[in-house]
């Protein structure tokens, strides 16, 4: 995904491309590198070809990322030596995971690359690419600069607060990186330790957005519900008391976060589904198995019981909360038996919405170690097989919404005049004519269609139910 932002500066202004790929937190990323280079004279182009300096922002969590990054730079390369005939000057820069974790290596792999830097150093990329600059103008061969060191100072306390750029929902870093270590993850070593953003820093970022027509903010992290940031008292504070606070803000009528862990729902947490209509009743609850054994070996740190007494508790607190969740099917030493109480757990949830995924070996995590690898095909049978069943379950909760009322927060115009296109507390494209409502506003909806996307339904004036309510039909579902 290719992240585009608008700026306003005049036809002399150098063109900056970034290229996004993986998580959310790199599409937030992706908006911060843009804005520290905003002020540099770099306003976004349309591709690379164009481009003054182009961004690779990398994810490496699953698969052959690297791969995939080398061959992009190599497309990259023919732009820049194109471009050098010209005259004309591009500096190439791999941000994310996959630049954390190859370093120095990229450089060498990849001369042409000027700027290599891990996602903990963004705020120093003005200087990094005027670094570049200086080196290639003079010729220097051999000048690319790395960045790859996790710095003891916060990158949150040198970027610019975020400029509301992205309509009517968007998202805000809460919490970075993960202590937590499950044997088949790079993220402890690509994102490094957990840290927690200051609330009023975060608060503070909250209002300007919210102020610039932001009506519902998704927090991000690694692993969200792990925060513990300190308030203006200098007391560390949970996720829970933390929404509490920015539901506080006047005109912010939704808030999501991702991705959580189960081992964080603490009971304060719980405590604020049931108490803050503003928490939107839909929660990423990833949990990976079914099968104690496989969970064990993959270090979460609870077993299948402790994970389904949570979504109970949850469920005790917020009856209307969906779930959605992720799955990696293939793990070492995944046998018949573990799988079958992987779908047995899926069977006991029944989730909304979920990401499932073939096991892949991550050089340097400990799983890649593991003996009894699983093959190939019995992965993929068992990756249809999982997959048939939580398409049942996904299709029969957008079935479900039929014949409901929800509140809609439309975000874009749709295909007609007078239709605009919105999300339920669900997060599901719904589409309504609504010629008196605009982009930003928040309307009760009757669904009276449902697609494999999206749904459709018609708007119910006067009647409000509050925001993530939904009537008995669903709750009985
Ligand atoms: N192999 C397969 N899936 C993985 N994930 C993370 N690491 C791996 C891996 N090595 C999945 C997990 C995680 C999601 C973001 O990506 O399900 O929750
Ligand atoms: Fe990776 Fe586990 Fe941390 Fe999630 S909790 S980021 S899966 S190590």
């Amino acid at each position: 995904m290719a992240t585009n932002l608008a700026d306003g500066l005049g036809p002399l202004a150098k063109k900056l491309f970034i290229k996004t790929y993986g998580c959310q937190m790199n599409v937030y990323d992706s908006a911060r590198m843009a804005e520290v280079l905003a002020p540099l004279g770099y306003a976004p182009g349309e591709g690379p070809e164009d481009a003054d300096v182009v961004i690779l922002n990398t994810c490496h969590i699953r698969e052959k990322a690297s791969d995939k990054v080398y061959s992009e730079l190599g497309r990259l390369r023919l732009i820049k030596d194109q471009r050098a005939e010209d005259g004309q000057q591009t500096v190439i820069a791999v941000a994310g995971c996959v630049a954390q974790a190859e370093g120095e290596e990229m450089l060498r792999r990849a001369p042409y690359v000027d700027i290599v830097l891990g996602p903990q150093t963004y705020h120093r990329l003005p200087e990094m690419v005027a670094r570049a600059h200086r080196a290639s103008q003079s010729g220097e061969r051999g000048g690319g600069v790395l960045e790859t060191e996790f710095p003891i100072e916060s990158k949150f306390d040198h970027l610019p607060l975020q400029r509301q750029e992205s309509g009517v929902s968007a998202f805000l870093s809460i919490q970075e990186g993960c202590d937590k270590f499950c044997t088949f993850c790079v993220v402890p070593y690509t994102r490094g330790a957990e840290f927690s953003r200051p609330v009023m820093q975060i608060v503070a970022e909250a209002e300007a957005l919210v102020a610039g027509g932001v009506r519902e903010l998704t927090l991000l992290g690694q692993n969200v519900n792990a925060y513990h940031g300190l308030n203006a008292e200098g007391r560390e504070i949970g996720l829970g008391s933390l929404a509490r606070r920015l539901a506080e803000i006047n005109g912010l009528a939704r808030i999501r976060y991702t991705t959580s862990h189960p081992r964080d729902v603490d009971d304060d947490l719980i405590a604020a589904h049931g108490d803050l209509p503003e928490l939107m009743p839909y929660l990423h609850l990833p949990v990976q198995s079914g099968s104690d054994r496989i969970l064990e070996a993959m270090n979460r740190g609870h077993d299948a019981e402790s994970y389904l007494r949570t979504i109970d508790r949850l469920r005790a607190a917020r009856p209307d909360l969906a779930f959605s969740c992720d799955f990696i099917v293939g793990f070492p030493g995944e046998s018949d038996a573990d799988f079958e109480a992987t779908l047995d757990l899926i069977r006991t949830v029944e989730y909304a919405q979920a990401y499932s995924f073939k096991y892949s070996s991550r050089p340097g995590t400990p799983a890649a170690g593991m003996p009894r690898q699983v093959p190939e095909d019995v992965k993929d049978a068992r990756l249809a097989r999982l997959q048939a069943l939580l398409m049942e379950q996904m299709t029969a909760f957008n079935e479900a919404s039929l014949g409901t009322t929800c509140d809609v927060l439309f975000e874009r115009p749709g295909r007609h005049s007078g239709q605009l296109v919105g999300r339920s507390p669900y997060n599901q494209a719904v589409h309504v004519d609504a010629p008196g409502h605009a982009v930003g506003d928040m309307a009760t909806v009757f669904i009276e269609t449902c697609k494999s996307h999206s749904l459709g339904g018609r708007l119910l004036e006067g009647d409000r139910p509050e925001s993530g309510a939904r009537d008995e039909k669903r709750l009985s579902a």
